[in-house]
């Protein structure tokens, strides 16, 4: 286990230095130098498992989604046998990006608009003008390079280390929140249909969206409608602060919407344990999944500098409410509205992220301490990919 007390070396400040109550964030660079952005995407997005694509939004052979993993585009795509396949967007010839688009499909292949290489949806090289002429030219070996896939929940997630790690590190996350696997099965979450989408664009450092995440000591502070529904929110300790615990709805409230109305049909997995309750997961380094008994709310963070991040967020539901075109929209205005007034928040603090104020960073208080074992994890991966 991390020692979430562990302090990063750049971090003049110790914690021999503070109150027994607090111990230090990362250093305002952390949250704004490019340099040290560029590390983080080597050492976390590109050698971790990253959760690209929604699984249902490659709906056939050829449908494509492009994303942005670390420093490189990815090609994520379905081939004719329905195996789902990513790619670097990058063209074997002379390097132009094959897809400019961020979603699209093809029939059969993927054709470079600069020289016209062609590559089928396995990746292998398949026309080129005067290709014939040129039997040397190994179709597999100038095909695309390819990239680690694997689906979980719903999810195409990719890893583009040449030696990835064991998919179980992700799961690991899970397990350590929930204290099982079986508690997110029972969700059925690849079996949800997606009822809404919502893309914000985040002017604001990763690592503050993660904290932000992590914690509910602005709760009360920022989300009001949220408090109503958890009114255990109030006190500041968030979900993720014990392990197994889901937050219990008030009990005045029907379902997790804006005005604590009711809500959709329950999902038919979820146990009367988990029924009126709120669970949030952190699954590092980009994801967020909430579960409450009617909904899945999925977000992904797509990191694209040092001061900006895109998220992607999903509200899933049993396949019947999407299908039977139910009105969903109380659920999706209430995590739509903390989305909005945390990525707010974050957006506030990130200005200040350079002050000279911060150079040292800020503090944590106790229910902010697990905290600490985000940021350690983040300087071990960093420190693990420095060269000795
Ligand atoms: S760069 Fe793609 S075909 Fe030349
Ligand atoms: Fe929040």
């Amino acid at each position: 286990m991390p020692d979430p007390r562990r302090f990063p070396e750049e971090c003049p400040v110790t914690s021999t230095g503070l109150p027994e109550s607090l111990i230090t964030t990362l250093p305002g660079s952390s949250y704004t130098d490019p340099e040290i952005f560029a590390q983080e995407q080597e050492h976390i997005f590109e050698a971790m498992w990253f959760c690209a694509v929604r699984s249902a939004d490659l709906a056939r052979s050829g449908v494509f989604r492009t994303v942005q993993v670390g420093r490189e585009s990815i090609l994520v795509t379905r081939a004719r046998d329905n195996s789902v396949r990513a790619f670097f967007n990058v063209c074997r010839h002379r390097g132009a990006k094959l897809c400019t688009a961020e979603a699209g499909e093809v029939k059969r292949a993927f054709q470079c608009p600069y020289h016209a290489w062609t590559y089928d949806l396995t990746g292998k090289l398949v026309a080129a003008p005067n290709l014939t002429k040129m039997p040397d030219v190994g179709r597999t070996e100038y095909g695309l390079a390819a990239v680690a896939t694997h689906e979980w929940l719903g999810y195409v997630w990719v890893c583009l280390a040449e030696n990835p790690p064991p998919f179980d590190e992700v799961v690991r996350d899970v397990v350590a929140r929930l204290g099982d696997t079986k508690s997110i099965e029972r969700y059925g979450i690849e079996d949800l249909d997606l009822g809404r989408r919502i893309v914000y664009d985040v002017k604001a450092n990763w690592k503050l969206i993660v904290e932000n995440f992590m914690e509910c000591y602005h709760c009360a502070t920022i989300h009001p409608e949220l408090t109503e529904v958890l009114p255990e929110f109030a006190d500041g300790y968030a979900a993720q602060y014990y392990v197994g615990h889901g937050a219990e709805f008030g009990s005045e409230v029907k379902g997790f919407t804006v005005d604590g109305s009711e809500g959709l049909d329950r999902i038919p997995g979820v146990t009367e344990d988990q029924d009126r309750r709120y669970y949030a997961i952190t699954v590092r380094p980009q994801v967020f999944v909430n579960l409450v008994p009617d909904h899945v709310v999925f977000h992904r963070m797509y990191p694209v500098a040092a001061d900006r991040t895109i998220v992607e967020c999903d509200w899933l539901f049993h396949k019947h409410v999407v299908e039977s075109g139910k009105d969903v929209s109380r659920s999706v205005e209430l995590f739509d509205r903390v989305n909005r007034q945390d990525f707010d928040a974050c957006e506030r603090c990130q200005p200040a992220m350079s002050s000279r104020l911060y150079a040292k960073g800020g503090v944590l208080v106790p229910s902010e301490h697990h905290i600490g074992a985000f940021h350690a994890f983040v300087q071990e991966r960093l420190d693990a990919g420095r060269p000795r």
